[in-house]
């Protein structure tokens, strides 16, 4: 659609930036805080890049008060962060420890003092090991209590001052490296079956939550957020058009749908069904999705990329996209089950050191199917560009990462104009931080953090960048000057 004149930003618009715990805070035993599987998982030999780890991160947990005096200088309006689950209940269930509830007081006090709205994710990977170690974590339907517990100590606790809540951060990427690629912990490969009824729980998991929240606060605002990449059919043949349709059933509206209608799509329930691998429901389980789907306030989206979709007469699904270690393409789930899709490279498009398709238009589509879909209101809950940063002579130009963002926040006023209500926009990232995987090297910040991979070299300074004083100015012009 084409409008002579942009409605822009509204006035009251979130414009943000965000982090996670487990890549930010470091402390990783402080205070009474007990491992979290990720504590566990980057010590295996050869699960991350160097061997890095959160145990320091970027030292958020002692820094914190002069990152969020940057975030003030800044001008940013929202700081979306999470809470590590084993600070709060190191064992993940049982005594609560009053350091951790603590920590998260003084952090959010911190961002209230300068207006910034904190905006709690409680939910971002990092499960409590005692868990893992008491019954398999997420595969047992244990973990449900467990998780609503947790969740409701967070809203009695910080209720009174946290308006905007995120439950569960990217729970395709977290299940589906969890259960099915082996990247993430637990690192099972292919487990399908655990995989749809780990994905049962983490749905209980947050709509328990959701009405828990409600029933305390009936007017915070809360979602959860999703790692959204909208699919392109590769031509116009109908079997590549009808592939497209497979896949977004299976790969994105299966946790969307749930989210905000609160049942999964038929057609890849039938599709579950048939493998024999459809997740199994208690009674009242159904009743709980809906009832949650109801008071959910938004859609969070973690938007990075797009991704395209092709017929696939041969090989099966490749659901999660690329190469899988059966060293052919196309084969990730479901081998030798013909018909259905492959994930071909866009070649239109351009990449980024890691590979992922920089779409900005995507993030337009994302934001109108999802308005289109299920007329909610939007949270971009993260967005941008992981690069090798350089410092020179105590600067870091990234003008590569302003493009980016340019680029996309253009096209998320576009989606603003075309009558999508977007709430948020939150960066990915604030400071530089751990990637998960890809060590320190990796880096997406606003501010630049000087450390490297090794545990205990660089001074950890936060040194702004060019795309923070580029930020500001977006935020003071409400999206205006870009
Ligand atoms: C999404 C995840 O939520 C975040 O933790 C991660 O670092 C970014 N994507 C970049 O990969």
């Amino acid at each position: 659609m084409y409008f002579k004149e942009s409605t822009g930003f509204p006035k009251d618009f979130l414009w943000g930036s965000a982090s996670a715990a487990y890549q930010v805070e470091g402390a990783w035993a402080e205070d009474g805080k007990k491992p979290s599987v990720w504590d566990k998982f980057v010590r295996i030999p050869g699960k991350t890049f160097k061997a890095t780890t959160g145990d320091k991160a970027v030292d958020h947990y002692h820094m914190y008060k002069e990152d969020v005096r940057l975030m003030a200088e800044m001008g940013l309006k929202t700081y979306r962060f999470s809470i590590a689950w084993s600070r709060i209940y190191p064992d993940g269930n049982g005594q609560v420890n009053e350091k951790g509830l603590q920590f998260y007081d003084d952090l959010i006090n911190e961002c209230l003092k300068y207006n910034i709205v904190p905006m709690v994710t409680v939910y971002h990977w990092d499960l409590p090991q005692a868990l893992e170690d008491q019954y398999h974590g997420w595969e047992d339907r244990r973990i449900v209590d467990d998780f609503v517990n947790y969740a409701t100590t967070l809203f009695k606790r910080y209720g009174d001052r946290v308006k905007h809540w995120i439950i569960l951060n990217e729970q395709n990427v977290f299940t589906g490296h969890g259960w099915m690629l082996a990247k993430h912990p637990p690192g099972k490969f292919k487990d399908m079956k655990t995989y749809y009824q780990v994905n049962h729980h983490a749905f209980m998991a947050h709509a328990k939550s959701v009405l828990a929240l409600k029933e305390l606060y009936p007017d915070a605002l809360v979602g959860s957020s999703f790692a959204y990449g909208p699919a392109y059919a590769v031509s116009d043949k109908p079997e590549d058009q009808m592939a497209c349709v497979d896949y977004e059933d299976l790969k994105s509206y299966y946790w969307m749908d749930v989210y905000a209608y609160g049942r999964y799509p038929r057609s890849a329930m039938k599709y579950l069904e048939s493998l024999g691998v459809a997740p199994h429901f208690e009674e009242g389980d159904a009743e709980i999705l809906k009832e949650a789907a109801s008071k959910v306030d938004f859609m969070g989206v973690n938007y990075y990329k797009t991704c395209s979709i092709e017929y696939n007469p041969l090989d099966g699904v490749d659901s999660l996209g690329g190469e899988n270690n059966t060293g052919k393409k196309g084969t990730a789930e479901m081998e030798g089950v013909p018909g259905m899709y492959k994930v071909p490279a866009n070649k239109n498009l351009p990449t980024t050191d890691w590979d992922w398709t920089i779409d900005p238009m995507g993030l337009r589509f994302a934001c109108r199917k999802i308005t289109s879909r299920y007329d909610l209101p939007i949270v971009i809950s993260e967005n941008g560009l992981g690069a090798f940063d350089k410092l020179e002579d105590g600067k870091i130009h990234d003008s590569y990462r302003i493009e980016y963002l340019r680029n996309h926040i253009e096209e998320l006023k576009k989606a603003c104009d075309d009558g999508c209500r977007i709430l948020a926009y939150c960066t990915w990232s604030y400071t530089d931080l751990l990637s998960w995987l890809n060590g320190y090297q990796k880096r997406y910040g606003f501010v630049y953090v000087d450390r490297d991979e090794d545990e205990n070299s660089g001074t950890l300074k936060r040194i702004p960048k060019d795309s923070y004083y580029w930020y500001k100015k977006v935020i003071e012009t409400n999206g205006e000057e870009l």
